[in-house]
């Protein structure tokens, strides 16, 4: 592209008033003139925040891509967005995940900004800069921040998904609240997010797999010096990308999607992916759909041992050659001759990869468990689908599981009533909890991983099937079944379930059927009350009067698509 075509030139090109007003109020921040001159300006999209601790260390990164931008004769310029940090927002990060999109997409295009290298950390803050992006379509390249390192307490190799563990332990009796504090101190040792293979790092392989980074970005952890490394030359080659015109519809193809698909499951991501991959697909364009999850799904097992599904850590996966590994190994299903970020296809980035344990990333040939990452389930229960994750699934003869509903009308009830001595629970039972959806909480939280209940946990039940409405967090695990859509807060027939029906789930055959008569449904159906949860102004009204069921990727109805980068008045 000529930079004469470049966007910023409808700011910084101008002459009279007009450009006297977007150059003079730059120059307060020391900028000489020929800052202006036309070379690409390259925003830096930063979700850092002290209160988002996994990006906590983003102020430093900017500065390494910085340091590429200025290198290759562009103009960087850092601006914040709202950041999502997964444990400290109530009711749960996900409220809030098309909120943060709208930010980051009017903020890209209302800014002279010709390309942009998104920071992603903490599991929300990479689909909701991605979907925003998408919406504007310019040369975008992401960044992660990286995981964490392993934490380590009392000589063991720990990670988020032990804060399950440890709290079953502590419930169980088994350990103090000391003890419980001291692992508190240990688990989260450096900057970076959550170090297993929980959603932040899922959606790190994610825009990885997408092609939307340079190659080995999802596992270099935080603390690493090769961490600051990706981002500087990530910093140069958006200006290149700039030069081509190379923009997100060029990269986000069907194919694209495809490849994170399979990829996905492979490495064991989180469910979490699902929901965003298909809000992602939404804004760029692409037609995708739950559905298309299971044909792509069938054929990989799992080749990478990190946990939840498996032992090992993001830093481990690092050290053992990272994703461009798992794409070496893949590439026979994959698409081979999709473009990423750096112009190349991801068959010429995975050329060279090699692999240095395959403890960690085993092959086709002998993978770690023959089991796929995730199902799509349909049936009566599901009419627009379901999601498990078979992978993370402590006892496997549960994946064929029929026994009776044990029903929680809400989060609150399930609380309650949990480790009631008097629920008629036992290890046959199905836990099925309502209106954790995307409306019915609001906002879809990670509760879907239902502890399970005390008289069990002390007769050594580790397992049990769970359905609900809602999310679980990628660091979660059981034989969950997960983003049960219609919701029951929209009158899905979840809603409709009494406790003693039959439920039947059957992953083999992607089903979960509720065996209850049509009509004894329907005559259920007359009585059933929407959920009155109080919201009457602001953000949450928007999200609850807009908001789209999971299988659709639970964006706003109103921000499919993109509106592109086109902005035509001027400020003054
Ligand atoms: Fe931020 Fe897990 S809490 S990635
Ligand atoms: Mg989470």
């Amino acid at each position: 592209m000529e930079d004469n075509q470049l966007r910023s030139r409808g700011w910084f090109g101008k002459t009279g008033k007009d450009g006297f007003i977007y150059r003079a109020w730059m120059k307060n921040q020391g900028y000489p003139a020929d800052e202006f001159d036309g070379r690409p300006v390259i925003g830096i999209c930063n979700t850092f925040s002290e209160l988002t601790p996994c990006n906590g260390h983003f102020r430093e990164l900017a500065e390494s891509v910085k340091r590429g931008v200025w290198e290759a004769g562009g103009f960087p310029v850092e601006f914040p967005v709202m950041s999502l940090g997964e444990t400290l927002i109530k009711p749960t990060a996900m409220l809030y995940r098309n909120l943060a999109s709208m930010d980051v997409e009017e903020s890209i295009r209302a800014n002279p900004i010709d390309g942009v290298v998104l920071l992603c950390g903490c599991d929300k803050t990479t689909p909701s800069l991605v979907m925003g992006a998408a919406s504007v379509n310019i040369p975008t390249i992401v960044v992660s921040g990286g995981p964490m390192l392993t934490g380590k307490y009392r000589g063991k190799s720990i990670g988020t998904s032990d804060v399950w563990r440890f709290s079953e332990m502590h419930r169980k009796g088994e350990i103090s609240q000391d003890e419980l504090s001291n692992a508190e101190a240990c688990m989260c040792r450096s900057n970076g997010h959550c170090a297993v293979m929980g959603t932040a790092s899922t959606m790190a392989c994610m825009v990885e797999s997408l092609g939307l980074t340079l190659p080995e970005n999802a596992a270099i952890p935080a603390a690493d010096s090769r961490r600051k490394v990706i981002a500087h030359l990530s910093g140069r080659r958006i200006v290149q990308m700039v030069k081509e015109d190379l923009r997100l519809s060029d990269i986000l193809t069907r194919q694209a999607f495809e490849n994170a698909i399979m990829l996905n499951a492979a490495i064991g991501g989180s469910t979490n992916f699902v929901i965003h991959l298909l809000a992602i697909a939404g804004r760029i364009g692409v037609d995708l759909t739950l559905e298309d999850f299971n044909a792509l799904c069938e054929k990989v097992p799992l080749l990478l041992n990190l946990q939840p599904s498996g032992g090992y850590f993001m830093e481990d996966f690092y050290y053992a050659g990272g994703l461009p590994v798992v794409m070496k190994e893949m590439l026979g299903l994959l698409h081979q001759e999709a473009i990423t970020a750096n112009g190349k296809t991801i068959a010429e980035n995975a050329a060279t990869a090699e692999c240095f344990d395959t403890d960690v990333i085993a092959t086709l040939a002998e993978p770690i468990k023959d089991l796929t990452g995730l199902a799509v389930l349909k049936g009566n229960l599901c009419e627009d689908g379901a999601v498990i994750k078979p992978s993370a699934s402590l006892k496997p003869e549960l994946m064929n599981h029929r026994g009776p509903a044990i029903v929680f009308e809400d989060i609150d009830d399930y609380k309650a009533r949990l480790d009631d001595p008097n629920l008629p629970v036992d290890d046959n039972s199905i836990l099925v909890l309502k209106n954790v959806g995307p409306k019915g909480y609001p906002g879809m939280p990670e509760v879907g991983n239902m502890s399970l209940p005390k008289k069990l946990l002390a007769k050594g039940v580790v397992d049990m099937v769970r359905i609900s409405d809602g999310r679980m967090s990628g660091t979660g695990f059981g034989t969950v079944v997960l983003h049960v859509s219609p919701e029951a807060a929209v009158g899905g027939n979840l809603a409709l379930v009494k406790d003693g029906d039959m439920i039947a789930l059957d992953v083999a055959n992607r089903s979960l059927i509720l065996e209850v008569s049509d009509a004894e449904l329907e005559r259920r159906r007359a009585d059933f009350q929407p959920l009155e949860l109080g919201y009457n102004r602001g953000y949450v009204k928007l999200h609850l009067n807009h908001v789209m069921q999971a299988h659709q990727g639970a964006d706003l109805d109103f921000l499919r698509g993109g509106s592109g980068d086109k902005v035509t008045r001027d400020s003054h």
